[in-house]
């Protein structure tokens, strides 16, 4: 049985948002018969939505240290064999400052959930870091209402808060110190403060079925979410996940695409993950309908440390990772998006104002 027999039919379906039968993204998910058709579909629905613009962002990870005991992720608080860091308020402007410099019109700063740098100590650094006219995406995991409105009230644009997996049993299996109602609650009230929201999930954990993956793409779709952070889950040995194995790049891939046919106007990253999983893998990501790369620009004597899984810091050990990119991008015939590259939907017109700025 192959439900859809052609690009056109694909690409129509998307841009008429006209919903899936879960029989048939299962089908996609589980074959591979109709990996190249998925592809396309993707890769075509992309171009007509943002041509061939990538926007880069540059990622600076601000500190290791992290309360929660995620099992899949090698910052949680239990595993003694990384030794953590935590930049200062000078360290973090200092590095924000040269990935201006170098072209970066986003700024995201990420870190474990670090009581030590609570949302009153990171304000008036997204303060300045918008007073350089650059877009800031935070990542800083979950907060109070209020918190995430003292961000935005800062100058925040964005937030990533990947829901990980929307199995509530996974999730609460995965992620002891939380549990997916409260994450949704979170993504809510994101939203609620005009924040562009960015959710995701790994592809391939231990436990996660096909049927929850399909799931995945159908609740970011239910969300609405302006960003969708997708990749392979990968095994840190250091963590109690060591020895599951990872997911499949492909099957990552094949999400990634499928979120661009739900999802046509929103901002999808060729995630690091990505990129770890296999050789040129975020290159590849670019051809199933991500639009987005998110290069480290972490200081590199922190580098190595901000070690989620294995293999991630060494993937942009490049000086410059702007230019790396502009070039990389060039030979794959797109280019460097030079707006700050909100997401393409038309209500994010005000959203490029910026809170402060609008009326
Ligand atoms: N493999 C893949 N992705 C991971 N993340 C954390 N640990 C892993 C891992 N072992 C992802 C989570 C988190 C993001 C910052 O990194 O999805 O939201
Ligand atoms: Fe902390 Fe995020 Fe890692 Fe969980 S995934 S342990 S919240 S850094």
């Amino acid at each position: 049985m192959q439900p859809v027999q052609s690009i056109e039919e694909l690409v129509q379906r998307a841009l008429s948002s006209s919903p899936w039968e879960r029989e048939e993204m299962l089908w996609f998910l589980r074959e591979d018969e109709g990996n190249e058709l998925l592809r396309a579909a993707a890769d075509r629905v992309r171009e007509k939505i943002f041509g061939p613009v990538v926007h880069l962002r540059a990622i600076i990870e601000f500190s290791n240290f992290c309360r929660n005991n995620c099992l899949y992720c090698g910052l949680r608080r239990d595993n003694r064999r990384l030794a953590r860091y935590r930049m200062s308020e000078a360290e973090l402007l200092e590095a924000a400052a040269a990935a201006v410099a170098q072209g970066f019109k986003t700024i995201v700063l990420q870190s474990g959930e670090d009581p030590l740098w609570p949302p009153q100590r990171l304000a008036p650094v997204v303060q300045e870091i918008k007073s350089l006219g650059v877009a800031v995406t935070l990542s800083v995991g979950e907060l109070t209402y209020e918190d995430y409105a003292l961000l935005r009230r800062a100058g925040a644009d964005r937030y990533l808060l990947r829901h990980e997996t929307s199995d509530p049993e996974l999730f609460a299996r995965l992620k002891p110190d939380s549990s997916l109602a409260r994450r949704l609650q979170c993504l809510a009230w994101l939203k609620d403060l005009g924040y562009e929201t960015g959710a995701g999930c790994m592809v391939g954990l231990p436990g996660q079925s096909m049927e929850s993956i399909a799931e995945d793409i159908l609740l970011m779709k239910e969300l609405e979410v302006e960003m969708a952070g997708i990749g392979p889950f990968i095994s840190h040995p250091d963590t109690p996940l060591g020895q599951e194995p990872p997911g499949s790049p492909l099957l990552a891939l094949k999400v990634v695409a499928l979120a661009r046919l739900h999802l046509p106007y929103s901002n999808l990253p060729a995630t690091t993950a990505a990129g770890v999983a296999q050789e040129r893998g975020r290159e590849a990501a670019l051809t199933w309908g991500a639009n987005v790369v998110m290069p480290d620009v972490t200081p590199h004597r922190y580098r190595l440390l901000y070690q989620l899984y294995p293999g991630k810091a060494e993937v942009d050990a490049t000086a410059n990772a702007f230019d790396h990119w502009q070039q990389r991008l060039l030979e794959l015939g797109r280019e460097v998006g030079k707006d700050l590259g909100f997401s393409a939907r038309s209500s994010s017109a005000s959203a490029a104002v910026g809170p402060d700025q609008s009326a």
